[in-house]
């Protein structure tokens, strides 16, 4: 039934996931309330645009030109709004955009080189990282404060090869390209770190020709692939990767992983029981994503399970000092009441150390996007600092940057500023703090 669907039944060319199609640069942006002072930088987002008119039948989330869409802020101020689309050799990463080294990179999975962004983002070269990378990247890399260097695990199958574990070096460089071989095909669009391992994710979805020939998007659901965590050791390339059996579900976004007290790995991710299966178009379908934990005891090989939220959320993100070591908050973006459709209707702030969670609603016609944490520029706790989400106003069609204070995230808002037209509803993005 979900197999074909018309223009009409593909949410992710409706409303607020329908492409914008002018770019817009404006400087006069209105604020209501304060944009804190210590927030200088920009402050950027990637997602896709498909604006080559797909078949809504056969169309991906997924698919579709990145687009990049931006608000500079600088001492109290809202300098400027813009978009532009992310393009270099006709290649157009829509995932993610991160900043490293003092470059931006916008980033995708599955083969495409990430694409070097300006400040004012345009698109400059798709020879990332000082010409080091020889293939595709990730859509999701792992940054370990402690040695500025970027952890990936990276694929592409379609042109042949299997995992790979790539490390940038905090000098822009690939350090180190470690092969990860295995018999399947598993789609891993994130990973997670801890001080001694990467762990890689080889779930319930693998690569699919017989989709990819029909022309849809290539991965879905595998009954017959066993979900596993491994864990890959970082700072010994010779030693076997420890492999975790666990029960059939799909990750694409870690919280963040850390070993605990006596050694063993701590996993908080976002699971969903089953997706990609029947609805070729796009996850949240098929089942919720949950906050859920996994202890892996290393000395008995097992995995523990344990959902600790039955609130469906996606975007998870923490302090960003903080990937690889234990982390206190976490905030995620909340799905609305209908937990099976693509609106977003909260922000939720964990405290996995008190066991307690805090809620802020958009509120009526408002829909948000993935909450970004930034730290105060003097933080002196995990969660001093601030939560930015481009905001979806269905009532003007417009979006607005909201900016949150992290410790009082009730209180709703602290500044929103009006942006000059709407922001698709997209994946991922960076606060990239002025030079
Ligand atoms: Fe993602």
């Amino acid at each position: 039934m979900l197999n074909h669907r018309n223009r009409k039944e593909n949410p992710y060319l409706q409303k607020n996931y329908a492409p914008v199609t002018d770019l817009i640069e404006e400087s006069n942006l209105e604020v209501i309330g304060q944009i804190p002072q210590d927030l200088s930088g920009l402050f950027v987002r990637n997602g896709p645009n498909p604006m080559n008119n797909p078949k809504p039948a056969k169309h991906h989330w997924f698919s579709g030109q990145g687009m990049l869409h931006g608000v500079r802020l600088d001492s109290g101020n809202a300098l400027w709004y813009r978009n532009r689309p992310v393009s270099a050799n006709g290649n157009s990463p829509n995932t993610h955009v991160i900043s490293h080294s003092g470059k931006i990179y916008a980033i995708v999975e599955a083969g495409a080189a990430p694409v070097e962004i300006d400040p004012e983002l345009g698109s400059l070269s798709d020879a990332p990282f000082q010409g080091t990378l020889k293939r595709g990247f990730t859509a999701h890399s792992k940054l370990d404060a402690a040695t500025g260097e970027l952890h990936g695990i990276c694929y592409d199958f379609a042109r042949g090869y299997r995992l790979q574990h790539i490390v940038v070096g905090k000098d822009d460089r690939v350090r180190q390209t470690q092969i990860i071989d295995l018999r399947s095909r598993p789609m891993v669009h994130d990973c997670a770190i801890t001080e001694n391992y990467v762990l890689i994710l080889d779930l319930s979805i693998t690569f699919n020709w017989f989709r990819l020939a029909r022309g849809y998007f290539p991965m879905a659901w595998n009954d017959k692939h066993q979900a596993r965590i491994g864990l890959l050791n970082r700072k010994n390339a010779a030693a076997e990767i420890k492999w975790f059996d666990i029960d059939p579900c799909y990750i694409f976004h870690p919280v963040n992983a850390y070993e605990n007290t006596v050694g063993n790995v701590v996993f908080d991710a976002m699971r969903y029981q089953r997706l990609f299966d029947k609805d070729r178009n796009g996850p949240f379908t098929e089942s919720p994503p949950l906050l859920t934990r996994w202890q892996l005891d290393l000395a008995k090989g097992t995995a523990h399970q344990q959902q600790l939220d039955d609130k469906a959320a996606e975007f998870p993100r923490i302090h960003p000092g903080l990937e690889g070591q234990a982390h206190r908050f976490g905030y995620v973006l909340g799905l609305g009441p209908s937990a099976l459709t693509p609106d977003f209707d909260s922000i939720i702030k964990y405290d996995f150390t008190k066991d307690r969670s805090e809620v802020h609603q958009f509120g009526a016609d408002k829909m948000g996007a993935e909450p970004v944490f930034v730290p105060a520029e003097q933080d002196e706790s995990e969660d001093q600092g601030y939560l930015l989400s481009y905001v979806f106003d269905r009532s003007s069609n417009k979006s607005s940057l909201e900016i949150f204070n992290a410790q009082d995230l009730r209180s709703g808002p602290v500044a929103e500023i009006k942006l000059p037209q709407r922001i698709p509803f997209g994946f991922h993005g960076s606060w990239v703090p002025a030079a």
